[in-house]
């Protein structure tokens, strides 16, 4: 791996503790005063969001390993204040040289998508992603790693708890991400203002406790990871003065808590650290900052060393799962909606009630909408369990492949029939797709494919899931739309 894009990337422990050797590799140089002569190209460290000790660790790390580097703070100092495309924003840096590009963005998935445009556009640059809205901040959980690894001897086996703003709080989805690459470590969940973490992240983890209001399960965990309320991404009606009075750990609260308890805080702190423990052994917010430095040392050594272009290919599948062929007069007398066809498809068992919405959709399946589209719906149905099915007829158009395994995910139930024009009609079944790009929109405002005009939405179906490939949310297909 050289870019470094989500946590998702990382499929074993092993993967992560390879970053976890590296930046320990790099300590000595990162405490040595001065840096080598830029030798080794150029680092774009591009923060579209405001940033202390991410930009700036970044930005120290790219000197102390050889890279002359230019930092963009804000969108003001760019087009992208103007309303350029991200596209055309990082092609624009491409071409004045960039051998490894740095982003932080509100946008879910920028990094990713900004990654594969570079790799499509023949620029080998890798990306590092500083934080991406409220989807992921992968060098914040290596570098916590890291400093929890340094403090303990390990990473397994004891209990982490993560308090604060459980919802939009970037760097607890990634660490609680990487929990579930590792051995017997337990959570403890302490959302405040009903600010809970998302389901999907739940997925896997071994939660122990989940509260909402009550900072008391922390004094049972070897690991406190405090976080702020994330004001800038919350537009529900919350009273933010309550909350920032109920979770204030301080020294009465960490006494109660386990003897060598760590109290970890990716900073910036606004309320939720106690005044009166700001020098305390115990809370290690400025060794974890520190520890930024030879993790991102190591890991744009390593993106410039081995690059590898990410993987982009969507293998052809074979989704033909069921072919029954009879006489097409056999159909008709069974079936009264068929006898408007003589050659072309009848979409049948569609769920009652889903044709109007299938038919805004089979136009982004490749389908001519130009052409004639029969429909009937609420047809009487002994193979539907609701008794009663939708029928979509398409003259002289047989769809198939990838449109038919959509079909197949919309309405489980449908069958394909294709008319060639000759006398004989063939039932076919799909499965669904491992892959669908460029048909929904992705139900979030914020993730990439809604905000770069050139972007494609792309879905990713796994055992059921629906998952949108670049700000790594689940969705279920009722809730997408063309
Ligand atoms: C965090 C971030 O930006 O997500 N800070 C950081 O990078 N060290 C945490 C936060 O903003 O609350």
């Amino acid at each position: 791996m050289s870019s470094v894009l989500s946590v998702r990337d990382f499929k074993s422990a092993e993967n992560l503790i390879y970053f976890l050797d590296g930046a320990k590799t790099m300590v000595e140089r990162a405490k040595k005063r001065g840096y080598p002569p830029p030798t080794r190209g150029k680092a774009l460290i591009q923060m579209k969001e405001a940033s202390s000790r991410t930009g700036g660790s970044f930005e120290e790390a790219a000197a102390k390993i050889g890279l002359r580097t230019r930092e963009i703070q804000g969108k003001d100092h760019t087009s992208l204040r103007k309303g350029e495309s991200p596209y055309d924003d990082i092609i624009t840096h491409a071409n004045q040289e960039m051998d490894v590009y740095v982003t932080r963005t509100k946008v879910e998935g920028e990094s990713r998508y900004l990654a594969e445009i570079l790799q499509e556009n023949g620029h080998k640059v890798p990306v590092i992603n500083g934080g991406d809205g409220e989807h992921d901040h992968v060098t914040q959980m290596l570098l916590d790693w890291y400093t929890i690894r340094q403090k303990m001897g390990r990473i397994d086996n004891f209990t982490i708890g993560f308090c604060g703003d459980l919802t939009f709080g970037r760097t607890v989805h990634s660490n609680v991400q990487a929990v579930k690459l590792l051995t017997n470590v337990k959570v403890v969940l302490c959302s405040f203002g009903g600010l809970k973490l998302p389901e999907h992240l739940k997925k896997d983890l071994n939660i122990v406790d989940e509260v909402d209001g009550d900072l008391s399960p922390l004094c049972k965990c070897d690991v406190i990871y405090a976080t702020r309320i994330q004001k800038e991404r919350i537009i529900l009606p919350i009273d933010f003065s309550l909350i920032e009075k109920s979770y204030v750990i301080n020294r009465d609260f960490l006494d109660r808590c386990k003897k060598n308890v760590l109290l970890m805080h990716p900073q910036p702190v606004v309320f939720e650290i106690g005044a009166d423990i700001r020098n305390d052994s115990r809370l290690i917010m400025d060794e974890q900052a520190w520890n930024g430095l030879p993790m991102r040392m190591f890991i744009l050594d390593n993106a410039i060393k081995n690059y590898q272009p990410l993987d982009l290919e969507i293998a052809s599948e074979d989704l033909e799962e069921d072919k029954r062929t009879i006489r097409a007069e056999e159909a008709k007398k069974r079936g009264k909606y068929f006898n408007p066809v003589e050659k072309g498809t009848v979409i049948d068992h569609l769920k009652a009630g889903s044709a109007h919405y299938i038919e805004t959709l089979l136009g982004q399946l490749g389908v001519d909408i130009s052409q004639p589209i029969l429909t009937a719906k609420n047809m009487p149905s002994d193979t539907c369990s609701s008794g009663e099915k939708d029928v979509i007829l398409l003259h002289d158009q047989c769809i198939k492949g990838k449109a038919a395994g959509v079909l197949r995910l919309i309405s489980p139930g449908v069958t394909i029939n294709i008319l060639e024009g000759d006398g004989l009609m063939h039932k076919l079944k799909f499965r669904p797709p491992h892959n669908i790009k460029g048909v929904f929109k992705c139900p979030n405002p914020m993730c990439i494919t809604n905000i770069d005009r050139y972007a494609k939405s792309w879905f990713e179906i796994q055992d059921g899931d629906i998952l949108c490939h670049y700000d790594e949310r689940t969705f279920n297909i009722s809730n997408l739309r063309s």
